[in-house]
């Protein structure tokens, strides 16, 4: 059983998605059954909060974003990049997952956000420096550890000069073992993105369910 399941059954008591009882096989395949099998029932997707992820909404207020540039990484389901759009911001959101970017274009028919079928490591050549406010929220953790450090890179990639990186994950301690999906952040795994050029203007430790709760926030300095 995966640590999703482990999290998604005693304490929500959704209904199973049988994807999750499948090995992972990389995000492209994985990811999509899990879309797939949902079967447009967003409580068989265990991280679908038809909320927004914690500590968005609260740190999005103390910015003044309006009409920015905006990348949402690994979107899903769409409610952050929706969430980001209805402030103003001009969002374009992606994810490795055709049926997912499908399931978004069907629950905001009416949206701005410019939804996108796009693998992280295959990105368009015009996302490199291309927005001034990048966001992922459990992306990273959604990928085995050894491509931490690639995916760090694809999403710090697109941050442009004077730009704002905005992570959101779950965390764990150095040396604590980690069975995903999903697998979680260390705070030295984050380091990585001061070492890719860009300055961590905040990182917070918060719990959630008991899981430590990760919010770290970069800028790229302008040019
Ligand atoms: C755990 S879900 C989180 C979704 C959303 N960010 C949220 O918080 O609800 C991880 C998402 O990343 C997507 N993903 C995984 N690998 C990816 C890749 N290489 N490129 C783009 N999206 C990817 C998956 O399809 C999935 O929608």
């Amino acid at each position: 059983m995966s640590s999703i399941e482990k999290k998604v059954e005693p304490t929500g008591g959704r209904p199973v998605n049988p994807a999750l009882r499948r090995p992972f096989d990389g995000t492209e395949t994985w990811y999509e059954q899990v879309y797939t099998h949902a079967g447009e029932d967003v409580n068989k997707v265990p991280w679908a909060r038809r909320n927004n992820t914690p500590l968005l909404l609260p740190w999005l207020d103390g910015q003044s974003m309006r009409g920015r540039r905006t990348l949402v990484v690994g979107c899903g389901l769409g409610d952050d990049a929706e969430a980001l759009a209805e402030r103003d911001l001009a969002v374009t959101a992606f994810d490795i997952a055709p049926s997912a970017i499908d399931w978004c274009r069907r629950r905001f028919p009416a949206s701005t956000v410019d939804y996108q079928v796009a693998d992280l490591f295959h990105l368009p050549a015009d996302f490199q420096r291309g927005f001034e406010f990048v966001f992922e929220a459990l992306t990273i953790q959604s990928m085995p550890p050894r491509m931490h450090a690639d995916a760090m890179e694809a999403i710090a990639a697109c941050v442009a000069p004077g730009g704002t990186l905005l992570i959101i994950c779950y965390g764990r301690q150095p040396g604590e073992p980690t069975d995903g999906p999903p697998w979680h952040l260390t705070r030295g795994e984050l380091e990585q993105f001061r070492q890719l050029g860009l300055q961590e203007v905040r990182f917070e430790e918060h719990m959630e369910g008991g899981t430590p709760l990760f919010l770290a926030e970069y800028s790229r300095a302008a040019l």
